[in-house]
Protein backbone atom coordinates (compact mmCIF):
# COMPACT_ATOMS: atom_id res chain seq x y z
CA UNK A 1 0.00 0.00 0.00
CA UNK A 2 1.54 3.41 -0.92
CA UNK A 3 1.21 6.11 2.04
CA UNK A 4 2.54 9.63 1.96
CA UNK A 5 6.47 10.36 2.99
CA UNK A 6 4.88 11.58 6.05
CA UNK A 7 3.01 8.73 6.94
CA UNK A 8 6.16 6.68 7.16
CA UNK A 9 8.28 8.92 9.21
CA UNK A 10 5.57 9.07 11.70
CA UNK A 11 4.94 5.69 11.91
CA UNK A 12 6.09 4.66 15.38
CA UNK A 13 7.84 6.89 18.08
CA UNK A 14 10.94 8.43 17.70
CA UNK A 15 12.92 7.34 20.93
CA UNK A 16 16.09 9.18 22.11
CA UNK A 17 19.45 7.34 21.43
CA UNK A 18 21.49 6.34 24.38
CA UNK A 19 24.31 8.15 25.09
CA UNK A 20 27.79 6.55 24.72
CA UNK A 21 28.80 5.30 28.47
CA UNK A 22 31.55 2.55 27.09
CA UNK A 23 32.56 2.78 23.65
CA UNK A 24 32.37 -0.22 20.68
CA UNK A 25 36.56 0.20 20.78
CA UNK A 26 36.71 0.53 24.60
CA UNK A 27 34.55 -3.09 25.03
CA UNK A 28 36.90 -4.75 22.29
CA UNK A 29 40.07 -3.60 24.09
CA UNK A 30 38.64 -5.14 27.17
CA UNK A 31 37.25 -7.88 25.78
CA UNK A 32 40.75 -8.94 24.31
CA UNK A 33 41.92 -8.58 28.07
CA UNK A 34 39.47 -10.73 29.88
CA UNK A 35 39.89 -13.61 27.24
CA UNK A 36 43.79 -13.25 27.79
CA UNK A 37 42.80 -13.67 31.98
CA UNK A 38 40.43 -16.50 30.99
CA UNK A 39 42.96 -18.21 29.08
CA UNK A 40 45.21 -17.95 32.01
CA UNK A 41 42.67 -19.84 34.37
CA UNK A 42 40.95 -22.04 33.05
CA UNK A 43 41.91 -25.72 31.99
CA UNK A 44 41.37 -27.22 29.31
CA UNK A 45 39.36 -28.38 27.98
CA UNK A 46 36.36 -26.03 29.26
CA UNK A 47 33.22 -24.88 27.92
CA UNK A 48 31.52 -21.49 27.93
CA UNK A 49 27.99 -20.95 29.43
CA UNK A 50 26.58 -17.72 28.10
CA UNK A 51 23.50 -16.72 30.35
CA UNK A 52 20.93 -15.72 27.82
CA UNK A 53 19.87 -13.19 26.24
CA UNK A 54 21.58 -10.89 27.76
CA UNK A 55 25.19 -12.14 26.82
CA UNK A 56 24.83 -13.24 23.70
CA UNK A 57 27.03 -10.33 21.89
CA UNK A 58 29.68 -10.46 25.05
CA UNK A 59 29.68 -14.69 24.12
CA UNK A 60 30.37 -14.36 20.53
CA UNK A 61 33.16 -11.40 20.50
CA UNK A 62 34.82 -13.11 23.80
CA UNK A 63 34.55 -17.02 22.16
CA UNK A 64 36.63 -15.40 19.35
CA UNK A 65 39.01 -13.33 21.41
CA UNK A 66 39.50 -17.24 23.31
CA UNK A 67 40.86 -18.53 19.96
CA UNK A 68 43.77 -15.45 19.74
CA UNK A 69 44.48 -16.63 22.95
CA UNK A 70 45.11 -19.79 21.62
CA UNK A 71 41.70 -21.96 23.31
CA UNK A 72 38.86 -23.44 21.96
CA UNK A 73 35.97 -23.00 24.06
CA UNK A 74 32.97 -25.03 23.56
CA UNK A 75 29.81 -23.41 24.10
CA UNK A 76 26.43 -23.78 25.93
CA UNK A 77 23.45 -21.76 26.42
CA UNK A 78 21.16 -21.07 30.08
CA UNK A 79 18.24 -19.06 29.74
CA UNK A 80 17.12 -17.73 33.50
CA UNK A 81 13.76 -15.51 33.89
CA UNK A 82 13.38 -13.32 37.03
CA UNK A 83 9.95 -12.43 37.38
CA UNK A 84 9.26 -8.42 38.03
CA UNK A 85 9.55 -5.11 37.05
CA UNK A 86 11.64 -3.65 33.90
CA UNK A 87 14.45 -2.02 36.13
CA UNK A 88 14.75 -4.65 39.35
CA UNK A 89 15.25 -8.05 39.08
CA UNK A 90 12.32 -9.35 41.97
CA UNK A 91 14.07 -11.99 43.77
CA UNK A 92 13.13 -15.11 42.08
CA UNK A 93 14.87 -16.56 39.15
CA UNK A 94 13.89 -19.86 37.47
CA UNK A 95 14.96 -21.97 34.39
CA UNK A 96 13.77 -21.29 30.74
CA UNK A 97 13.82 -24.20 28.27
CA UNK A 98 16.29 -27.21 28.82
CA UNK A 99 18.92 -26.98 31.42
CA UNK A 100 22.76 -27.68 29.87
CA UNK A 101 24.58 -31.26 30.10
CA UNK A 102 27.65 -29.84 32.07
CA UNK A 103 28.38 -33.25 34.27
CA UNK A 104 31.85 -32.85 34.88
CA UNK A 105 32.89 -30.08 32.40
CA UNK A 106 34.87 -26.90 33.79
CA UNK A 107 32.87 -24.00 32.92
CA UNK A 108 32.95 -20.04 32.18
CA UNK A 109 29.80 -18.63 33.51
CA UNK A 110 29.32 -15.11 31.11
CA UNK A 111 26.70 -12.71 31.48
CA UNK A 112 26.29 -9.44 31.06
CA UNK A 113 25.67 -7.74 34.46
CA UNK A 114 25.60 -8.26 37.90
CA UNK A 115 22.99 -6.22 40.03
CA UNK A 116 21.67 -8.08 42.79
CA UNK A 117 23.68 -11.02 42.08
CA UNK A 118 20.91 -13.42 42.40
CA UNK A 119 20.73 -14.17 38.67
CA UNK A 120 24.00 -15.29 38.63
CA UNK A 121 24.14 -17.18 42.01
CA UNK A 122 21.22 -18.87 40.91
CA UNK A 123 22.91 -20.28 37.49
CA UNK A 124 26.11 -21.07 39.96
CA UNK A 125 23.44 -23.42 42.09
CA UNK A 126 21.92 -25.02 38.77
CA UNK A 127 25.45 -25.71 37.32
CA UNK A 128 26.92 -27.21 40.51
CA UNK A 129 23.03 -29.02 40.93
CA UNK A 130 24.20 -30.34 36.88
CA UNK A 131 27.44 -32.07 37.72
CA UNK A 132 30.04 -29.18 36.72
CA UNK A 133 33.47 -29.80 38.05
CA UNK A 134 34.06 -26.20 38.36
CA UNK A 135 32.48 -22.68 37.69
CA UNK A 136 34.41 -19.73 37.11
CA UNK A 137 32.33 -16.46 36.32
CA UNK A 138 32.81 -13.53 34.35
CA UNK A 139 30.59 -10.82 33.66
CA UNK A 140 31.04 -7.79 31.26
CA UNK A 141 29.44 -5.16 33.99
CA UNK A 142 29.43 -4.82 37.58
CA UNK A 143 27.43 -2.65 39.79
CA UNK A 144 28.91 -3.72 43.45
CA UNK A 145 26.56 -0.70 45.24
CA UNK A 146 23.77 -2.66 44.44
CA UNK A 147 24.94 -6.52 45.37
CA UNK A 148 22.91 -8.48 47.88
CA UNK A 149 23.49 -12.12 47.06
CA UNK A 150 27.16 -13.32 46.89
CA UNK A 151 30.50 -11.70 46.05
CA UNK A 152 32.83 -10.17 43.04
CA UNK A 153 32.43 -12.64 39.71
CA UNK A 154 35.76 -14.03 39.54
CA UNK A 155 36.54 -11.46 36.33
CA UNK A 156 34.81 -8.37 35.63
CA UNK A 157 34.94 -6.03 32.27
CA UNK A 158 33.91 -2.90 33.67
CA UNK A 159 32.56 -1.73 37.55
CA UNK A 160 29.99 0.83 37.21
CA UNK A 161 27.78 3.06 39.23
CA UNK A 162 23.78 2.43 39.78
CA UNK A 163 22.13 3.02 36.61
CA UNK A 164 20.25 1.23 33.85
CA UNK A 165 22.14 0.55 31.09
CA UNK A 166 22.24 -1.10 27.63
CA UNK A 167 23.26 -2.09 24.45
CA UNK A 168 26.31 -4.72 23.73
CA UNK A 169 23.37 -7.13 23.84
CA UNK A 170 21.83 -5.22 27.01
CA UNK A 171 18.08 -4.19 26.69
CA UNK A 172 15.65 -2.68 28.66
CA UNK A 173 12.16 -4.23 28.24
CA UNK A 174 13.60 -5.98 24.94
CA UNK A 175 14.86 -3.14 23.39
CA UNK A 176 18.59 -1.81 22.43
CA UNK A 177 20.51 -5.40 22.99
CA UNK A 178 21.94 -4.42 18.72
CA UNK A 179 23.73 -1.01 20.13
CA UNK A 180 27.72 -1.53 19.30
CA UNK A 181 28.13 0.39 22.66
CA UNK A 182 27.04 0.40 26.21
CA UNK A 183 24.72 3.35 27.27
CA UNK A 184 22.16 4.35 29.45
CA UNK A 185 18.38 3.97 28.60
CA UNK A 186 16.48 6.89 28.13
CA UNK A 187 14.21 7.20 30.59
CA UNK A 188 15.73 5.63 33.71
P1 LIG B 1 20.69 -9.57 39.28
O1 LIG B 1 20.04 -10.90 39.32
O2 LIG B 1 19.97 -8.54 40.14
O3 LIG B 1 22.19 -9.56 39.53
O4 LIG B 1 20.47 -9.00 37.86
C1 LIG B 1 21.14 -9.45 36.80
C2 LIG B 1 20.26 -9.36 35.57
O5 LIG B 1 19.38 -8.22 35.62
C3 LIG B 1 21.14 -9.15 34.38
O6 LIG B 1 21.47 -10.38 33.78
C4 LIG B 1 20.28 -8.29 33.49
O7 LIG B 1 19.46 -9.11 32.69
C5 LIG B 1 19.39 -7.51 34.44
N1 LIG B 1 19.95 -6.16 34.68
C6 LIG B 1 20.53 -5.69 35.80
N2 LIG B 1 20.93 -4.42 35.65
C7 LIG B 1 20.60 -4.08 34.38
C8 LIG B 1 20.77 -2.88 33.60
O8 LIG B 1 21.34 -1.85 34.04
N3 LIG B 1 20.29 -2.93 32.33
C9 LIG B 1 19.67 -4.02 31.81
N4 LIG B 1 19.51 -5.16 32.49
C10 LIG B 1 19.97 -5.19 33.76
MG1 LIG C 1 20.40 -10.96 31.98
Amino acid sequence: MTTSGDSLVDDGAVDERPEVLIGAAELARRVEELAAEVAARLPEPFTLVALMKGALVLAADLLRALDHAGRRPRLKLLQLASYGAHTTSAGEVRLVGAMPEVAGAHLLLVDDIQDTGRTLAAACELLRQAGAASTTTLVLLDKPTRRLVGGTPDLVGFEIPDLFVVGYGIDHAERWRHLPFIGQAPGT
